[in-house]
């Protein structure tokens, strides 16, 4: 057997530093395969706590009776189903999410301005240190939705990543809430989002009737072409949203006469074809088939705005108080909402009489059988077209002050540069914007 050849000098410098190059990798691999091991070990602990809280009777009952009753729990929230420790993919996304805190990312937290199920959101402004690192066409403000580690799901994990990936695919897009980062510390991981001024539709007839918005027909038409617009884009991307409801769909800006409309809320998004096997979505805006197939279609979606579109115009948002939405009211359970959807018949009758065509569009949307509800496409243009039947054009010049007839004018309030025309017929308010001549809206026919 050969001796092995002594290498030269600079041959043996350059395996050496190859091999230096290959502990280094090696060394960062084990790092991170350690770091993912201790967050395993950490997230199966909190999982253990939480199973052990579930083992335990009087909590065992609470939860039991918070299923029983949904019209309890009456802010409508996303269900969420998933057991099981952290998978080891899931442990190496983690591992990849930038670590910083808040003030390093920038941001102080101001206040809450919103809890659903998945998560607390709260509004942030920005440092001075992070103003310099960010693109400020959005405004000195965000919001941060945090995710809890305790107890994060393998699903809850995976859906936090595809809310991020989603915006980023969708965005940037009117209509579309805009996400920027993602990172974690030590207790939580932190979506930035941009801040949406105007709040959630759950709060908009309240915010609209408190800024003297008449709530016409063409008002609402306005509102709900704007949703569909997102749905528009969503579908045109083969993303299924899957949890349209008003705590998801927002206002931009607090502006209410001219409602710039926002959804929010891509946790539990599915694409076309993806099959699967536990529901996703708030009951009692889960469309008929999905409670049977667990699998939406972009006609879900238009279930689900459906059933927002009816619960405004009928003033019937789930809230604190006496409402809890059409096919939750009069339950028990989720088997009672399930059935209440697939069978009972909306209250059309109770639509007051000025919505006549919303009514109509509302009816098709809430159709059981999907093939017959109207796509995105098909409800953002049949808005278009009823909105030529909803406005008409009025003389804007300062001169030419004298409303048409049967109309007066009206000042709403002091400062503002909103012209407003009571329609004297029927006493129902209608807004007039001054930029591009004015527009009448009228709910009086
Ligand atoms: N970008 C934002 N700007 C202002 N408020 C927001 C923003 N995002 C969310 N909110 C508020 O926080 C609430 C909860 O947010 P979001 O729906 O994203 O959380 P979630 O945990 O996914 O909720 P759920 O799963 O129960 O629907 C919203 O209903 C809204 O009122
Ligand atoms: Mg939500």
């Amino acid at each position: 057997m050969s001796k092995p050849q002594r290498s030269s000098g600079v041959a043996r410098c350059g395996s050496d530093a190859s091999r230096w190059g290959q502990l280094q990798e090696l060394q960062v691999t084990l790092t991170s395969s350690v770091r993912s091991m201790i967050k395993k070990i950490e997230q199966e602990k909190n999982q253990r706590a939480i199973q052990q809280k579930e083992r335990d009777p009087v909590q065992r009952e609470r939860v039991q009776s918070q299923k029983q009753k949904p019209e309890a729990n009456k802010r409508a929230t996303t269900t969420f189903v998933d057991f099981g420790g952290l998978s080891l993919a899931s442990c190496e996304y983690m591992a990849s999410i930038p670590e910083k805190t808040l003030s390093e990312a920038g941001l102080e937290v101001i206040q809450d301005v919103g809890c659903g199920n998945q998560s607390t959101v709260q509004l942030a402004k920005i440092t001075c240190d992070g103003a310099s690192a960010r693109n400020l066409s959005q405004g000195m403000f965000r919001c941060v939705k945090r995710f809890s580690k305790v107890g994060l799901s393998n699903s809850g994990l995976q859906f936090m990543k595809s809310e991020l990936e989603v915006m980023q695919k969708l965005a940037p897009r009117a209509n579309i809430a805009e996400a920027f980062d993602l990172f974690q510390d030590a207790e939580c991981f932190y979506l930035e989002l941009a801040f949406q001024q105007g709040g959630d539709f759950t709060q908009l007839r309240q915010n609209a009737l408190a800024a003297g918005v008449p709530l016409t027909e063409a008002w609402w038409g306005d509102i709900f072409k704007q949703c569909a617009a997102a749905l528009v884009h969503m579908h045109e991307l083969n993303v299924i949203h899957c949890d349209v409801k008003e705590p998801n769909l927002m206002l931009k800006t607090a502006n209410c006469f001219e409602p710039q409309v926002v959804l929010i809320d891509f946790g539990v998004t599915q694409e076309v074809d993806e099959q699967r096997t536990v529901i996703y979505g708030t009951p009692g805006y889960i469309a008929p088939e999905v409670w049977d197939t667990k699998t939406w279609g972009k006609e879900g979606d238009m279930f689900s705005l459906g059933v927002v579109m009816l619960q405004l115009m009928l003033d019937r948002v789930p809230d604190s108080g006496n409402n809890c939405g059409i096919f939750v009211e009069d339950t028990t359970s989720y088997r009672d909402v399930r059935a209440a959807t697939q069978n009972r018949e909306p209250p059309f009758e109770c639509l007051p009489a000025s919505y006549p065509q919303l009514g109509q569009l509302a009816r098709q949307m809430l159709q059981k059988d999907p093939s017959l509800r109207p796509s995105a496409t098909m409800m953002e243009a049949e808005i278009e077209a009823l909105s030529e039947s909803w406005t008409e054009i009025v003389e804007a010049s300062d001169e030419a002050e004298t409303p048409p007839p049967g109309m007066a004018l009206f000042e709403p309030c002091e400062g503002s540069t909103e012209k407003h025309v009571c329609l004297e017929r029927t006493g129902s308010w209608a807004s007039a914007s001054t930029a591009e001549g004015s527009f009448l809206s009228s709910d009086s026919e």
